[in-house]
């Protein structure tokens, strides 16, 4: 059922939205620096962390992503109005496909390797990741997810009690496809590593005791984020959860920089750009209220990084200029030169179709080596992992393979009723998708 509306859908093109529902906000706790027992467990460490490096325009970067909402949808509601007033609205930043899964994926690892769906996916540990670009120069990190029920938990989901409606039937706050840390092994299958897939009571655990990372990804829950409501139930959010942390200098001080952004647009059949505004003390004073039109995806918030603390790269989109310029004030301080895309140039970021990749099974080709002598805007080489095979180039690989007509999927995705526990059980059968 699940793949066949699957396909319906990516045949038709047209987004079948889950029809918004009609709960209205509820805050989680009773601020965003209070543990809930909303939240299944409450924290049982605070990470030991203190900014190490110092970044050229910024020392820590906080993303947070909303959910599946058009460009001018969130700029005609008045919270984004007024957060674009105090930083900066990027109004040609663009999500880098559809649907989400592959969004966060992309973000994480530079590539979204033909994913074109939100099944249960691992990439294998020798694909590098912004992690270990961040820990080779020792910059601190961690991932914060909304109702995530404990710290390193590897299921596809999470039926929560629901702290909405009290009495109604478990809610799945908890996704798996928005939390793109934990699908990569060079992280979750790292025992010091995982610690760090973290929950949103850890989050205001180290946020009082100080010990907030330098880079930190938040996913806010299914409710939340707008994925299973509306734009006015995540601006509900925002004024609850993220306005008072803006003022909370324990997490933005004065060389913070947070990116509020979305996933991927709501409307397939456009181009793919998506609401986002930077935030935080290290906007330069002078530039808060205004916009900038560069071209940015996704893959701009790896290639940002590596610009502001002189990381190697991934050698994947992250080191393709076209795709991939630094916030330019972040550019200017560091002395990156972004490239300008000509209109009729730039890229339709609205895929919807079956693109070769390891992680489909539609169109299975293995995982590629990166591009080894890439150059990324930190100026550094390419890091790779052990157990890398740089022969196996994208020029190398085999044609693809439908696995679907020999009745198996990709190696790489795995059956979603592994729901606990970190043991990898591949997916062999027709159910999994
Ligand atoms: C859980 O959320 C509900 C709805 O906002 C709230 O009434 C309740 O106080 C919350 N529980 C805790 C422990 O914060
Ligand atoms: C804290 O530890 C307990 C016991 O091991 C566990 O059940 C709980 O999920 C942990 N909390 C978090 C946030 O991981
Ligand atoms: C600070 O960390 C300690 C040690 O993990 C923990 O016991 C304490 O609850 C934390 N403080 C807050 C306010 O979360
Ligand atoms: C992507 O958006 C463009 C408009 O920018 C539209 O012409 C095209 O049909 C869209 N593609 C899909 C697959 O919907
Ligand atoms: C990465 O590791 C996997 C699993 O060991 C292996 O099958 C694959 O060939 C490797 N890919 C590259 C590009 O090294
Ligand atoms: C795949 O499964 C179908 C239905 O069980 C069967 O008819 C077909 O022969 C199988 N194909 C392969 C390549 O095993």
């Amino acid at each position: 059922m699940a793949r066949l509306a699957a396909v319906l859908f990516l045949a038709s093109g047209v987004r079948l939205a889950a029809a918004a529902t009609a709960q209205g906000f509820q805050p989680p706790s009773k601020g965003p620096l209070v543990q809930s027992a909303n939240y299944t467990s409450f924290s049982n460490s605070t990470l030991k962390d203190k900014p190490t490096c110092k970044g050229k325009a910024f020392n820590r970067i906080i993303q947070v992503w909303l959910e599946n909402t058009d460009f001018a949808t969130a700029a005609s509601t008045p919270i984004f109005e007024s957060l674009a007033e105090q930083g900066i609205l990027l109004t040609n930043y663009n999500s880098v496909t559809h649907p989400s899964e592959p969004n966060y994926v992309a973000a994480i690892g530079g590539d979204f390797f033909g994913m074109h769906d939100d099944n249960m996916y691992h990439v294998p540990s020798n694909i590098s990741t912004v992690v270990d670009l961040l820990e080779d120069k020792g910059v601190t990190w961690a991932t914060y997810q909304e109702n995530m029920p404990a710290d390193e938990f590897y299921g596809f989901n999470f039926n929560a009690k629901n702290y909405i409606t009290p009495g109604a039937a478990d809610y799945p706050y908890y996704v798996r496809k928005h939390n793109p840390l934990v699908i990569y092994d060079a992280i979750s299958q790292d025992a010091k590593r995982v610690k760090r897939i973290r929950t949103f009571n850890d989050f205001a655990n180290d946020v009082v005791n100080g010990t907030l990372p330098q880079w930190v990804f938040v996913t806010p829950n299914m409710v939340n984020d707008a994925h299973d409501t509306t734009i006015d139930f995540a601006a509900s959010f925002l004024e609850y959860w993220l306005l008072p942390l803006l003022t909370d200098p324990r997490v933005n001080d004065g060389e913070t920089l947070i990116l509020l952004t979305f996933d991927e647009s709501e409307t397939f059949s456009q181009q793919n750009t998506v609401f986002s505004v930077l935030l935080g003390g290290a906007v330069p004073l002078n530039l808060r209220g205004t916009t900038d039109d560069t071209l940015y995806t996704h893959y701009s918030s790896l290639s940002t990084v590596q610009a502001n603390w002189g990381l190697k790269s991934l050698g994947r989109q992250d080191t393709v200029a076209a795709v991939s310029n630094v916030f330019s004030f972040v550019a200017a301080k560091t002395g990156y030169k972004n490239v300008k895309v000509p209109a009729n140039q730039v890229p339709q970021f609205n895929l919807t179709g079956v693109a070769p990749g390891a992680l489909t099974s539609a169109q299975f080709v293995p995982f590629a080596a990166p591009n080894l002598k890439a150059r990324g805007a930190g100026g550094g080489p390419v890091l790779t992992r052990p157990g890398l095979d740089p022969r196996l180039t994208a020029a190398s690989l085999p044609p693809p393979v439908n696995m679907l007509a020999l009745n198996t999927t990709t190696p790489w995705q795995m059956s979603p009723r592994t729901t606990s526990g970190k043991s990898i059980i591949p997916c062999a059968d027709a159910t999994c998708a």
